[in-house]
């Protein structure tokens, strides 16, 4: 697919693929290793930006799964959040289970320390944790993470589930578009303004 921008290919198509099958032996093997043939885990995911990323791994994952999806919404300023509220939760329980919170990318970590309090409060047998970028750089809730797919810096990336502006999900590759510009604290793509 031809952009619109320059950009730079930061994650291709085939790289992407390589580490998501490795996440995906990894977590297979861990369950199973400790759990044996009957291992089952429940996956939660945060809408939207994980789903193409879990639509990929889960079926790297040979285990008894199942997945629920939760979409949160933050507002406050970015480096804050001071405040993560819930648009939808888990359609099912969570009690005794073996959660896996499948990310599409971790960064400041506020969301996720929410979210992690909130399912603790469900009783869990465990809550592991897997993303598929990590933007350790800019933490500043301290995070476990069990799975990590790469770790990045502080470019703006878009694909592969990744969005501008709700756009730009559908890239099977992940890429940091270039001319962004800081508007109102708000990253702008200077020559296209709103797609
Ligand atoms: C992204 C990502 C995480 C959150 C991480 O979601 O999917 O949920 O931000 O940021 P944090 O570590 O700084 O809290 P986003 O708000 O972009 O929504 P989306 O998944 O719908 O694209």
């Amino acid at each position: 697919m031809n952009l619109p921008f320059a950009h730079r290919v930061i994650f291709s198509e085939d790289e992407i693929a390589d580490r998501v099958q490795e996440l995906g032996r990894e977590i297979t093997a861990f369950y199973k290793e400790r759990q044996g043939p009957a291992a089952s885990v429940v996956i939660v995911s945060m809408l939207k930006g994980a789903f193409v990323f879990l639509a990929d791994l889960m079926r790297y994952i040979e285990l008894d799964l199942s997945v629920d999806f939760m979409a949160i919404s933050s507002y406050g300023a970015t480096d804050t959040k001071s405040g993560v509220r819930i648009e939808k939760d888990l359609s099912g329980s969570i009690y005794n289970q073996n959660v896996m919170i499948v990310e599409d990318i971790i960064d400041t970590g506020l969301t996720l320390s929410y979210i992690l309090r909130n399912l603790k409060s469900r009783a869990p047998a465990e809550i592991k944790i897997c993303t598929l970028l990590d933007r350790a750089v800019a933490r500043i809730a301290p995070i476990e993470i069990d799975y990590r797919g790469f770790e990045v810096g502080r470019e703006f990336f878009i694909g592969y589930g990744l969005d501008y502006r709700q756009k730009w999900r559908n890239l099977k590759y992940i890429c940091s578009p270039e001319g962004l510009e800081e508007e109102n604290g708000e990253s702008v793509l200077a020559l296209f303004g709103d797609p």
